[in-house]
């Protein structure tokens, strides 16, 4: 597969270092909010959402990028996957008040069409900053665009989740399913059970 184009190439390194030059999660948030890397990003959007991180906050849960309710917000997970996650955490003991969300995408794409990889390329910045300042000791990576841009090409997600706990830079990194692919499999489904049973063992390992 052909890497990057060099004008990718070039704004993602405006945004990284845009991105390292923040000082704390509040500076990043700034400077993202006035992000125009992805042009067609930029124009159709109403909030770049940014993410939330609490202030030591343990584990940090990396979902795909905004939807309509999330870009009407600009807050990550507040919509019908959103809600089923609030709940999961409650289930499992790890209030989302405590926990930091962000996503591959801080920008919706135009009617939740997936992200193109020149898209997640030109947002990288952002994201490794954000786990810096973050710096939780465990990543949910929920869904194969979030595994991937952790782990990078993993095959199925059915194997990065079986393959158990990753390792990234000094954390834990827990390949899972998207909140949708529970809520499209419903109630018996197997991405629900495995979703929950990730959770729990997210707030396992970082000891709560
Ligand atoms: N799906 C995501 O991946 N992220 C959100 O913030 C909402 C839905």
């Amino acid at each position: 597969m052909r890497g990057p184009a060099p004008d990718v190439v070039a704004t993602a390194a405006l945004v990284r270092a845009e991105a390292v030059g923040s000082a704390d999660w509040a500076d990043l948030a700034d400077r993202a909010s006035r992000c125009t890397a992805c042009p067609e990003l930029a124009a159709s959007r109403i909030h770049v959402v940014v993410g939330e991180a609490p202030p030591g906050a343990r584990v940090l849960l990396l979902g795909e990028a905004p939807g309509a309710q999330e870009d009407d917000t600009g807050r990550p997970f507040v919509g019908k996957a959103g809600r089923l996650l609030d709940r999961l955490l409650d289930d499992v003991g790890l209030p989302r008040a405590e926990v930091a969300v962000v996503n591959v995408l801080k920008c919706r794409p135009p009617a939740n069409r997936a992200p193109k990889r020149d898209e997640g390329t030109r947002c990288r910045g952002w994201l490794d900053r954000q786990l810096a300042l973050a710096d939780p000791c465990v990543v949910v990576a929920m869904g194969l665009s979030a595994v991937t841009a952790l782990l990078g090409r993993v095959g199925t997600l059915a194997a990065a989740r079986a393959a158990g706990v990753h390792e990234l830079d000094g954390r834990s990194v827990l390949a899972t399913y998207h909140p949708s692919a529970a809520i499209r499999f419903g109630p018996r489904g197997a991405p629900l059970a495995a979703l929950r049973e990730d959770l729990a063992r997210a707030r396992e390992l970082a000891a709560f």
